[in-house]
């Protein structure tokens, strides 16, 4: 294939009363003139990695705060750059689906990313979170013969030229797969104006990873392909190359967590991925590392959790799929989740972290999660009020059959309290009488003052009330 020249997409680095600081990045043919980007004066682009035909480009942009712009190869880009004072942040997950992702008419797939990016002619949006699934690769395996067969049916150890010709084959299908896919209308629109920050889940690298059986998950296939992953999520949804450190990750971990402070408001990130395996969600190095993120925030954080770390209980579900070998399948999904059993201390662990912060002081947390494909809303009860839990998925995934939606909504009438005193309890949104909403959707956090609220745009029923969190 050939991959188009596409571009320019803002990653956040930096913000501050000053501006912010953001890398730009861009995708052109390898063979043609690097891009020309200039903010209040030329900029020199550095080339991060050549793959596929195609070379991608950075540069670093300091923009000052306002309205600010820049351009690339003449055209002119805005992007809100204040973050002081009342503002709009959007959070987007699930951007694609399973099998024939880009098989769909463009106008169908991308249309809530039309619609967002729409509404920044009249709505300042400093800051797009994009909350895991960014892409769905699961058909990147189908890229070379030793890999086609994954996960249940492939070799368990690779030669050394096994090893890089299936390593180059599956770096070239990411590569081209995030290339099509930032192509997009309305994707493009939206993230060659507002600066993104990201946190991967299981389809940036397959569906389930970590969760799967460990045949699988510990064969040479996996690390080729997590290899692979990794690297394409350093390109495309940090703009570092592989051998990078992303200067907002925090040390001392394999995991890619990471946290940024913006004036008033933290954003933290655990990486639940890379380290995860079916005992456990992040590993004792990924936990250390993670700790010191909820200590010293601003009043305001949003913890983004990939996965909904407040739910029904759904380890219920998961024990009666045990009993059925043909639900095995369902039962790696459920593995997935905080909520599985075999997680149950860790995912105590996990809220008990949050709910220290909450109840610190002036302080509150929101939890922000993708991944179910449906909008929902939870709440876990604290001494010092509700900590929230807002979930907007998917962006351009399918939303479910109604049934589903139903199911999981009467589930949740079961109740759950990982932590004894302090039940969960699932909500509509507003204007919604049952929990689980089955539409496209993305949401967005608004600032006014020093409160907030939180607003869903859902693709058939329009923009719900707000909801102060
Ligand atoms: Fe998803």
């Amino acid at each position: 294939m050939t991959i188009p020249s596409t571009g320019p997409m803002l990653f956040l680095r930096a913000a501050s009363p000053d501006g912010m600081r953001v890398a730009a990045t861009c995708l052109r043919p390898q063979d043609a003139a690097p891009p020309r980007f200039a903010t209040d004066r030329d900029l020199k682009a550095e080339a991060l990695v050549t793959r596929a035909g195609a070379t991608l480009w950075r540069v670093m942009m300091d923009l000052p705060l306002g309205r600010a712009t820049y351009t690339c190869d003449g055209t002119e880009y805005t992007v809100a750059t204040d973050t002081t004072g009342d503002m709009t942040i959007a959070f987007a997950s699930c951007n694609g689906q399973e099998r024939g992702d880009l098989d769909r008419p463009p106008e169908d797939r991308n249309s809530m990313w039309a619609h967002l990016a729409k509404r920044l002619d009249d709505e300042t949006i400093p800051l797009l979170l994009n909350g895991g699934d960014q892409i769905y690769a699961d058909e990147v395996t189908q890229a070379h013969s030793l890999s086609e067969g994954w996960p249940k049916n492939v070799p368990h150890n690779l030669t050394g030229s096994e090893w890089s010709d299936l390593r180059d084959a599956l770096a070239k299908a990411f590569f081209e797969r995030y290339a099509t896919q930032w192509a997009q209308a309305g994707f493009a629109d939206v993230v060659a104006r507002v600066p993104s920050l990201c946190v991967w889940d299981d389809h940036d690298i397959c569906d389930g990873w970590g969760s799967l059986r460990r045949r699988a998950q510990t064969s040479d296939v996996a690390k080729v392909l997590y290899s692979a992953a990794r690297e394409a999520y350093l390109l495309f949804q940090f703009g570092c190359t592989r051998t990078e450190r992303p200067e907002i990750c925090l040390q001392g971990s394999e995991a890619l967590s990471w946290r940024v402070d913006l004036p008033g408001v933290t954003i933290v990130a655990p990486d639940l991925r890379a380290t995860r395996d079916k005992r456990k969600i992040m590993s004792d190095d990924a936990w250390a590392a993670f700790r010191p993120a909820l200590q010293d925030t601003q009043n305001r954080t949003f913890v983004i959790s990939s996965v909904p770390a407040l739910g029904p209980r759904l380890s219920l579900v998961e024990r009666a799929m045990k009993l059925t070998p043909r639900m095995e399948d369902y039962e790696d999904d459920l593995r997935d989740q905080w909520q599985s059993y075999a997680h149950r201390a860790e995912w105590q662990r996990f809220l008990s972290a949050l709910m220290k912060l909450h109840d610190e002081g002036d302080r509150r947390v929101t939890v922000l999660s993708g991944e179910i494909h449906l909008a929902m809303r939870a709440t876990m009860r604290t001494d010092t009020g509700p900590l929230h839990q807002l979930v907007a998925s998917g962006i351009s995934h399918p939303a479910p059959r109604e049934a589903l939606a139903t199911c999981l909504s009467l589930l949740a009438k079961l109740g759950e309290a990982p932590l004894k005193g302090h039940p969960i309890r699932l909500h509509g949104l507003p204007d919604k009488t049952r929990p689980y909403t089955a539409e496209r959707n993305y949401l967005l956090l608004r600032r006014t003052g020093e409160n907030w609220d939180a607003r869903w745009q859902l693709e058939d029923s329009g923009e719900t009330n707000a909801l102060p969190i």
